[in-house]
């Protein structure tokens, strides 16, 4: 069974060195939106999901693979890019579109953390759309954990840190060790503050803000649903598969 103690909070892909994550267990944290995409796409029959860094390894991985059972998707600052087959709206990852596929993703933040954790144990990947299945795997782990929230640019972002601080209170019976790290600390509290209006606050976001400009407000509402599946999507070999 983990420890609240054992578990810290990382606020952005640029909030700590690789090395930190050395045997430990990460829980990967993009609400708006790469991960709820991930999850949307396991959840839909996608084959595996491969994240890459940028779009020079996206456009690599494409050119080696076969068009037919591969798509190319992902976002940069939000809107899809040009010649990629689907951006990064969760709600295009219909299980016509997606199912039997591997899909080779690159989004701005979620992926670089992905990508950036691959020094660890284990790599979850984590939304509120499966946020009880998270719970379970992480309530047997013997890992430490870290739950990594990718966060903006290098600043955080208040709808991961809101979904960093569901899952520890959910750990910790909503009772929070006074030996918790900061991190955690800092996650469980904006949580108990915000636990009743969660959607009403993810709305208010820096990022709900941008991605209301550019794509709208339905990914939003979609983000911000809770346990609508039961997938736990785990990096392996470069691959996110469940
Ligand atoms: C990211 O990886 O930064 C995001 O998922 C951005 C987005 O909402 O498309």
């Amino acid at each position: 069974m983990s420890s609240t103690k054992n578990i810290d909070v990382f606020f952005s892909a640029q909030s700590f060195q690789e090395n930190e994550l050395r045997d430990k267990s990460v829980v990967v944290i993009d609400v708006l939106r790469a991960t709820s995409t991930i999850v949307t796409a396991m959840m839909n029959g996608a084959k595996g999901v491969i994240p890459v860094e940028d779009m020079g390894e996206a456009s690599r991985i494409s050119q080696s693979v076969d068009s037919d059972n591969y798509m190319l998707c992902g976002e940069k600052d939000g809107a899809k890019i040009d010649g990629y087959d689907l951006g990064n709206s969760p709600l295009e990852y219909t299980r016509e579109t997606v199912s039997g596929k591997t899909l080779i993703f690159n989004t701005t933040n979620g992926t670089k953390a992905i990508k950036k954790s691959l020094g660890s144990a284990t790599i979850y990947i984590a939304s509120f759309l499966n946020l009880s299945t998270i719970v379970k795997a992480l309530s047997v782990e013997k890992n430490e954990i870290v739950l990594l929230c990718a966060g903006w640019k290098g600043r955080l972002a208040l709808e991961d840190m809101l979904l960093a601080g569901n899952i520890i209170y959910n750990l910790c019976d909503a009772q929070l060790s006074d030996e918790a790290n900061d991190g955690a600390k800092v996650a469980f509290g904006l949580y108990e503050k915000y636990s009743d209006d969660i959607k009403s606050v993810v709305f208010q976001s820096n990022h709900a803000q941008r991605l209301k400009d550019v794509v709208g407000t339905d990914d939003i509402d979609y983000c911000c649903q809770t346990d609508i599946t039961d997938q736990l999507p785990i990096l392996h070999d470069g691959i996110i598969s469940t």
